[in-house]
């Protein structure tokens, strides 16, 4: 028996094997345990793997773009300063860049929903000719192997050489460890620090899960807030610009209706998370609404009327010390740990 518990030791202190010991992710207060999927078990070796894919510019076509300038860690892991962000030679594509913080939690992928796993989704950029324009998965495998830094990497990993699967688990993987909780209104309503929020931010989150109803489609339980039911809605924001478009197909933007073919999904999009939402601006799919402020008064004026508008968005006859106060409410919603989260994943070289 000792010689077997100091054999395990001596093993704990070597690098792992691969597919080594999986790694566990400590849930935060206000999130769940994360669910990892049986075909890719978390490991230090997959994580560290994926990270060091994200921020590598030679993964787009032309070796400028890599997923990290897209979704700057220091901007929330989207982009604050551009609605929709610029890719492969400066192409432009359709939509804002979501957060990545807590994107584990998350599906199914895209605005749109057309990825059901993070696996699946990292192919999207990478393939995307507006993004990283990559001809092919064989392409960006052909690329990474000529790198031995990558071959060494994917073999400590997978004891496997690089492949459109073992790629898509790696990143998958990295984002998984990307989880941003235990903000001050988790510390609050689940922690019971009856300080951790102030008494406007309190007034904004009876709004919320009262007379505003946001809480309808950006949902929380007793236990546990990812502030979004995952599922598509209209709040007509889609359809704002639409006729300046409506010719251009390559733009035109339909949502939901693009995947589904279904009339009734015509501008709509998924509900996105709200945690960490005050490091996110600019908001909704296309970027137009620029702070928070902006976003309450959308809803406050019923979001904008189609045909496909929710029933659920309504005017909401909120005064203007009731959107401060809703607006207070969802700047808790940053986690303290975000700092934290990007000191330990900036590349170390
Ligand atoms: C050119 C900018 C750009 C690059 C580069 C980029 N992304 Fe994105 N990312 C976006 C945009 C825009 C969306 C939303 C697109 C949509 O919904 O149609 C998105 C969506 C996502 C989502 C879905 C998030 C959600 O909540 O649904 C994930 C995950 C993601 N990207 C990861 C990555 C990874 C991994 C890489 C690198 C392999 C990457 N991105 C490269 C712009 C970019
Ligand atoms: C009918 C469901 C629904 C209701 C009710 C609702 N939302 Fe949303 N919310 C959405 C959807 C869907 C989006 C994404 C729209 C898009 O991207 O075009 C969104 C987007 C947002 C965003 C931008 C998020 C981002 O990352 O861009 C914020 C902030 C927001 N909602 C806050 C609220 C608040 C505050 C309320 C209550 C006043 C509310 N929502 C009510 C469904 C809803």
């Amino acid at each position: 028996m000792i010689a077997l518990w100091l054999f395990g030791l001596l093993l704990s202190t070597t690098p792992l094997p691969a597919n080594g010991q999986p790694v566990v992710i400590e849930p935060q207060l206000g999130l769940p345990q994360l669910t990892i999927p049986d075909n890719n078990p978390l490991t230090t070796e997959k994580i560290a793997l994926g990270q060091m894919l994200f921020f590598d510019r030679r993964l787009s076509a032309d070796n400028t773009l890599s997923c990290a300038m897209c979704h700057i860690p220091d901007q929330g892991f989207s982009n604050n300063f551009i609605t929709i962000p610029v890719g492969y030679q400066r192409r432009k594509g359709r939509r804002n860049a979501p957060t990545l913080l807590n994107v584990g939690y998350l599906t199914p992928l895209f605005h749109d929903g057309r990825a059901k796993t993070l696996e699946e989704q990292a192919w999207g950029p990478l393939l995307n000719h507006r993004e990283m324009a990559n001809p092919s998965p064989d392409a960006v495998i052909a690329k990474i192997n000529q790198i031995p830094q990558y071959r060494q990497a994917f073999n400590d990993a997978f004891k496997a050489p690089p492949s459109k699967t073992t790629l898509g688990q790696a990143i998958a993987s990295f984002e998984r460890t990307l989880i941003a909780a235990d903000s001050p209104f988790d510390r609050w309503y689940y922690g019971h620090q009856e300080k951790a929020i102030n008494q406007m931010a309190k007034k904004g989150f009876s709004l919320f899960s009262g007379k505003a109803n946001c809480i309808r489609c950006h949902t929380l339980n007793q236990e546990t807030a990812l502030l979004t039911d995952q599922h598509f809605h209209n709040t007509g924001i889609g359809t704002r610009g639409h006729k300046t478009n409506v010719l251009d197909l390559k733009k035109r933007d339909l949502g939901r209706f693009e995947i589904t073919g279904n009339p009734t999904d015509r501008g709509r999009y998924k509900t996105p998370t709200l945690r960490n939402i005050a490091l996110t601006k600019p908001y909704m799919h296309n970027g137009r609404v620029n702070s928070l402020e902006q976003v309450i008064h959308f809803y406050n004026n019923g979001g904008i009327a189609n045909p496909q508008l929710s029933p659920l968005i309504q005017p909401l006859h909120l005064s203007k010390d009731e959107i401060n106060q809703l607006t207070a409410f969802l700047k808790t919603l940053s986690s303290p740990h975000v700092a934290a989260l990007i000191e330990n994943i900036q590349p170390k070289n």
